[in-house]
């Protein structure tokens, strides 16, 4: 069974709540913009794809089963208006303002066109954001590829047949419309028999690791282990037949003009400690993710989240042989009074980075080791 996070069909949206992951599989129906955003606000989905992608829908859905104005010019506002809320929902991920900005100019253009009615614009905005959910999955399919094969000729690992990797956070099908950027890499190594074994960060402190990438592991029996954060530069130190990481494959929320990249809290720690070992450290993303606009990662806005995540977990009740599903506990585990700290992401310098995959192939530094990531928009397909 493929793990699917956003059903969608004309009309209806639902969206598995990942926050009762890895223990329940509920899904909420999104019937608003203000529903989405409300889901994307409290981390019910997330995942910098699947974020613009349940906002997109949203909207679409609001709009399909509302009683719209036949003036185009009204429904071009509404939608607009919609899309200006739905961005400030969290702002690191940059593919949301980007699925907003195209959202936008369809349906200005829709409004614009000669003889258009209410109904010209809804539909055009619909129709953009269904693709938008078609085309994610198509894209992932191909970082997904992309990696495996930069993976296997680019690692002393690689070039013997199989690899350990390590990841970070979550970038699976939970956090896209479906199979994953890093998680895909990994997916697609499995899938060609060339993975030996994926470890996962457990991700504090909202452990989209031991939820949520454990849990896609699990699912489709891709051999792993968990290790929690600290553990990450003692096991790149390993050269078991197992332990040995050939490379750590992350995801990205925003990635700048040259190659700076935001992910979640800890990915830079990870691409010093991998630098430090010699091991290649790869940022798989779509081109949704990257950002012309901004230069650097001295220009990305890092949300800070509130200090309960750090001090206070929750989940089902365990007595210390079993787990009881019907009674969910939220226990403190830090001493009351701490102030805490607790941005959502960090920035990677390009320079600890090895490569950037994306869609259209794995973007290399030059020989000044630079990045240009505006060539991957020259390829095919326009910002
Ligand atoms: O706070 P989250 O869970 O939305 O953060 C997610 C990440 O940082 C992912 O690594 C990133 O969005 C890439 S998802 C394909």
């Amino acid at each position: 069974m493929v793990l699917q996070a956003i059903k969608y069909s004309r009309g209806q949206l639902e969206i598995l709540d990942q926050l009762k992951l890895p223990h329940a599989e509920e899904y909420d129906h999104v019937y608003s913009s203000t529903d989405a955003w409300h889901a994307i606000k409290e981390m019910r989905t997330r995942g910098a794809p699947a974020i613009a992608i349940v906002a997109a829908l949203g909207l679409a859905v609001e709009l399909e089963n509302m009683k719209l104005s036949s003036v185009a010019e009204e429904v071009e506002i509404f939608a607009i208006e919609k899309l200006n809320y739905l961005v400030t929902s969290r702002p690191t991920a940059v593919n949301l303002a980007d699925a907003a900005r195209k959202l936008t100019k369809i349906v200005q253009d829709a409004a614009a066109t000669e003889g258009a009615t209410g109904g010209d614009v809804k539909e055009a905005y619909i129709q953009a954001a269904e693709q938008m959910l078609v085309a994610d999955v198509q894209d992932n399919e191909a970082i997904g590829k992309h990696g495996a094969e930069w993976i296997m000729q680019n690692t002393v690992a690689g070039k013997q047949g199989q690899v350990s990797l390590l990841t970070h956070c979550n970038t699976g099908s939970l956090a896209t419309a479906g199979y994953g950027t890093a998680l895909g890499v990994i997916r697609s190594l499995h899938s060609k028999g060339s993975l030996k074994h994926a470890f996962c960060t457990e991700t504090r402190p909202y452990n989209q690791g031991s939820r949520l990438t454990a849990f896609e592991l699990v699912h489709d029996e891709i051999p792993a282990t968990l290790v929690t954060d600290s553990m990450a530069a003692a096991l790149l130190r390993l050269k078991g037949p197992t332990e040995h990481i050939a490379a750590i494959v992350v995801g990205a929320d925003r990635v700048a003009a040259n190659g700076d990249t935001a992910n979640k809290i800890g990915t830079y720690s990870l691409a010093i400690v991998a630098k430090y070992h010699g091991v290649k450290f790869l940022v798989a993303a779509p081109r949704t993710t990257i950002d012309l606009d901004t230069k650097s990662g001295h220009d990305i806005v890092i949300e800070e989240r509130p200090g309960r995540e750090v001090t206070v977990i929750k989940g089902p009740r365990h007595d210390g042989v079993s787990l009881d599903l019907n009674v969910v506990e939220t226990v403190s585990i830090a001493a009351n009074g701490i102030g805490v700290w607790n941005p959502s992401f960090d920035v990677t310098p390009a320079e600890l980075i090895d490569g950037i995959i994306t869609e259209v192939g794995v973007i290399e530094k030059d020989s000044n080791g630079e990045f240009h990531m505006d060539e991957v928009f020259k390829t095919e397909g326009t910002k």
